[in-house]
This record gives C-alpha cells, structure tokens and sequence, in this order.
C-alpha cells in the first residue's frame, strides 16, 4: 500500500496554514505526500498541550518530524535547540522551510530512525510513524534510551486502535512511564529511564 512518505512522483501543491498553541501563532508550508499536510494533527496537538514544558530543558530530539510541527513548537516553547530527522525528503523541506518561517534554529537531517543521530538528548518527542510498522515503530521508542541522557525523558502519542495498550505493557518493562493525558482515543505518554 502507498505510503504518505511515498512521495516521490506527487505532484507539489504547498499550501501554508497557520496554527495556534499555546498561546503562540505558528506559520507552517505544507504539501502532497506529508503526514496530515492540512493541519495539526489532532494527536500531535494533544501531545504538544500536554507535555509539561516546564520539566523540558537542553537538547531536544524530535523523530519523524513531518513538516516539523513538533519539533519547531519544542524549540519555541522551551527555548532550546532542536534536531528533527525523517525518512521523508519532501517533508525535510518543508521541515526547513518551516524553522526559517518560525525563526526557529534547527538541526534536521535525513535519518531512519537514529541512523544518523550523534549524540545525546535531554528530551525526545515523537508522533511515531504506525504506517511504516511496529518494527519502526519500536526501534524509535526503544531506541530512545540510548539517545537519551540518565535524566531524559521521552514523550510520545498513540492511539488505543494503534496498540497504545500492549504498548505500554512493553514500555513499563523498560521505562519508568506515565500515562499525562488520554483523550478520543489517544494516549500522551511520557517514559524515563529507570
Ligand atoms: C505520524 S507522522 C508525524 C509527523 C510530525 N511529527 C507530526 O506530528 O505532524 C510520522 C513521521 O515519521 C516519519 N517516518 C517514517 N518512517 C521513519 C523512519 N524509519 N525514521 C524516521 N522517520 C520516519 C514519516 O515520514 C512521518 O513524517
């Protein structure tokens, strides 16, 4: 089955819309071929409104970063530098496009999962791409702990009809994790490490 990340005979339309969180008006390019390229995500917002900025300081890690929602709204949010990664190369694109509109500064790279990831990370946040499957999937949230520093923390959002239960049976057994918001069907997870 075609993949939204399939994008590389999609015709280009950018579009631009304009997003408010927080009390901030974000400006974002979107096009064909990107994750939920209308809006903001309705789980990423949750996530976004529910991670408790105030305990997110240092480096943060934004993985499968689309056309860069989360990973520019950390930075802004937090005033801290961010690296954001996909697989996507349209979405890396807009993902710089998107940094520069938002005055944000931002390392984004071309990287499947961490491949190509240096270092570590005080914060992690991700809306993990289900459709690339579980084995991506787990390899970014499990991956996590070794990009992450002994305090850090990792934030994600999953919905009950993607897995979000068994998956937080196999994350408590290597996280210490706590369920921050549930609503229509989505989880907000944080993990640290043990
Ligand atoms: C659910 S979308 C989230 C996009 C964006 N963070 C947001 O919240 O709007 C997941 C993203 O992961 C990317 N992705 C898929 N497979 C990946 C991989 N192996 N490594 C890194 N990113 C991947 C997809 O291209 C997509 O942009």
């Amino acid at each position: 089955m075609a993949q939204y990340f399939d994008n590389v005979n999609l015709k280009s339309e950018i579009r631009k819309f304009d997003v408010e969180l927080l009390g901030y008006v974000f400006h974002f390019f979107s096009d064909n071929g990107v994750f939920c390229k209308n809006h903001l995500d309705f789980g990423t917002r949750l996530l976004l409104e529910n991670i408790p900025w105030d305990e997110v300081e240092g480096d943060i890690l934004d993985v499968g970063c689309g056309y860069g929602a989360i990973g520019i709204m950390a930075s802004k949010l937090t005033n801290q530098p961010v690296t954001m990664c996909d697989v996507n190369k349209r979405a890396l694109h807009l993902a710089q496009m998107n940094a520069k509109e938002n005055k944000v500064t931002a390392n984004i790279l071309e990287s499947n999962c961490y491949e190509k990831i240096d270092g570590v990370f005080d914060t992690i946040i991700t809306n993990p791409p289900i459709r690339a499957g579980k084995k991506i999937v787990y390899e970014i949230l499990f991956g996590a702990k070794e990009y992450l520093m002994n305090q850090g923390k990792l934030f994600l959002v999953i919905h009950k009809d993607q897995g979000a239960k068994s998956l937080l049976k196999d994350l408590e057994k290597v996280y210490k994790v706590e369920v921050l918001e549930k609503n229509k069907g989505f989880f907000v997870i944080k993990c640290e490490i043990r």
